[in-house]
């Protein structure tokens, strides 16, 4: 936990920065400048125009900061004993870096000579080729989601078939690989005080990126989970946590924290309790930070001294990973399995750029992710042409551009299943859905196997 005083020094670096926003956005904006709670107080550049809709006058500025619920959050929050700011992100030893856009890494591919170019595609597809090789096609459905799909379709909540056959199948990896008990059925119920200890029963989740929460409301729905953890940084509408807090043995905590300082080993009411982590479609460098937030050595009390045996009560996870575009090296978990393929930081940034190509496609009538169906051949013949980067670019089928796009968020997906594995667990990185359900598609799911 961060002490009074370095509480207060933190509150006030925040206070500063979110004045500078509320200045910036007034300058933008002239006449009225936006508030609001949206973005969270410790995430990265919090421009106060991008929070909210609502705004206020310049005159009224001033007044506005002092009782500014913006402010009032950032303060809540960095007295949390849970909240350590950056404690997820790369080691302090390492360098630190600035975000890198997408329009830095575009320009940076375009500003490639062709034959760096060449040799970087040619590197991706027989990286690809060594790596990827053995990722499957895992779509689930288990029995057991058949009541949380029905709930939904007859309850209140919005029923949106391509999400919830992303949560089902999730949900049945889970099972598949034993994380979760697929014998639980609701009229037992769990004990969670008399279960600990018995490597079937989790009684806790923590979603990371939950948005809604909706991954969580069929996990506890299907499989009795009974303390539930939202880690989420901005605000959302609780019709889920609504659902969720009318199960009569179900308790749940929402924190409204940036995955980056969250330290999960001072959250008061998760100590001791055997937990899985699940994110649906974590974003880009959340998913790292995520994996750093269950698996690094956190210290775990005020006098920050560091633990020995870290999270021992995480019994599994499972992230299905989303928009790699966004992915930074800074942030990335395993930079040493890049650097010894030979990728420099640069090319990381490439090909970080490129699983944009995936994404972009039309999936409505083929599964594009099926990367096996567009020869490297035909990229080739691109390559050996002549004229500029972006001219091969532009003459690449889409179907080929989406393939490229695919290997690239296979290969980084990789690296974070090595480093997972590096720290003990069995881990596996399937395909969970038809990029025709969605081009999100890829699952990272592992457990640890110390609790069997
Ligand atoms: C693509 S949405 C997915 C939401 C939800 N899991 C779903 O499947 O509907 C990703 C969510 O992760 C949250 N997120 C991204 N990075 C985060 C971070 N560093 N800390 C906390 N939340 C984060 C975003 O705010 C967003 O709500």
């Amino acid at each position: 936990m961060i002490s009074k005083s370095d509480a207060r020094k933190v509150i006030v670096t925040e206070q500063n920065k979110t004045l500078v926003a509320h200045k910036q956005a007034d300058q933008r904006v002239k006449a009225r400048a936006p508030t609001g709670l949206d973005w969270p107080a410790v995430a990265p550049p919090p421009s106060h125009q991008s929070l909210q809709s609502s705004s206020v006058l310049k005159e009224n500025l001033e007044g506005h900061v002092k009782r500014c619920p913006f402010v009032k959050q950032i303060e809540s929050l960095t007295l949390q004993p849970y909240y350590q700011k950056g404690i997820n992100s790369a080691n302090a030893e390492e360098e630190v870096e600035e975000i890198i856009t997408s329009e830095f890494k575009r320009n940076a591919v375009l500003s490639m000579s062709l034959a760096q170019f060449s040799q970087l595609i040619l590197k991706i597809h027989s990286l690809h080729q060594s790596i990827c090789r053995h990722i499957r096609d895992s779509y689930k459905l288990p029995e057991a989601c058949g009541i949380g799909i029905k709930r939904q379709v007859d309850g209140k909540l919005p029923f949106q078939e391509k999400h919830v056959t992303q949560q089902a199948s999730i949900l049945g990896n889970l099972e598949e690989s034993g994380i979760l008990d697929k014998n639980f059925t609701e009229s037992e119920g769990v004990d969670h005080d008399e279960s600990f200890g018995d490597g079937n029963v989790v009684p806790a989740v923590v979603e990371f990126g939950a948005g809604r929460g909706y991954l969580t409301q069929m996990l506890a729905d299907c499989y009795g989970i009974q303390k539930v953890f939202l880690v989420e940084r901005k605000s959302y509408k609780l019709k889920a946590d609504r659902s969720l807090r009318q199960k009569e043995r179900l308790t749940l905590e929402r924190l409204r924290i940036d995955i980056e300082d969250l330290n999960l080993n001072a959250v008061e009411s998760l100590r001791g309790v055997p937990y899985l982590a699940i994110g649906k479609h974590l974003c880009g460098p959340a998913t790292d930070l995520t994996l750093r937030c269950c698996l690094m050595t956190q210290p775990c009390d005020q006098e920050k001294v560091p633990v020995s045996r870290v999270n021992i009560n995480l019994r599994g996870l499972a992230i299905a990973t989303c928009c790699h575009h966004l992915c930074q090296w800074k942030n990335y978990t395993n930079k040493n399995y890049f650097l010894n393929l030979g990728i420099t930081k640069e090319e990381f940034h490439a090909i970080t750029w490129f699983t944009s190509w995936a994404v972009d496609a039309d999936h409505s009538s083929s599964d594009l992710s099926d990367v096996s169906s567009v020869d490297p051949q035909s990229m080739e013949t691109n390559l050996s042409e002549n004229g500029g980067v972006e001219q091969v670019i532009r003459k690449m089928k889409a179907v080929e551009r989406a393939a490229l796009g695919f290997k690239c968020k296979q290969i980084i997906d990789m690296g974070r299943m090595a480093w997972v594995k590096e720290r003990g667990l069995e881990a596996q990185f399937v395909k969970y859905v038809p990029s025709t359900i969605s081009p999100e598609n890829h699952l990272l799911i592992a457990r640890c196997v110390d609790h069997l």
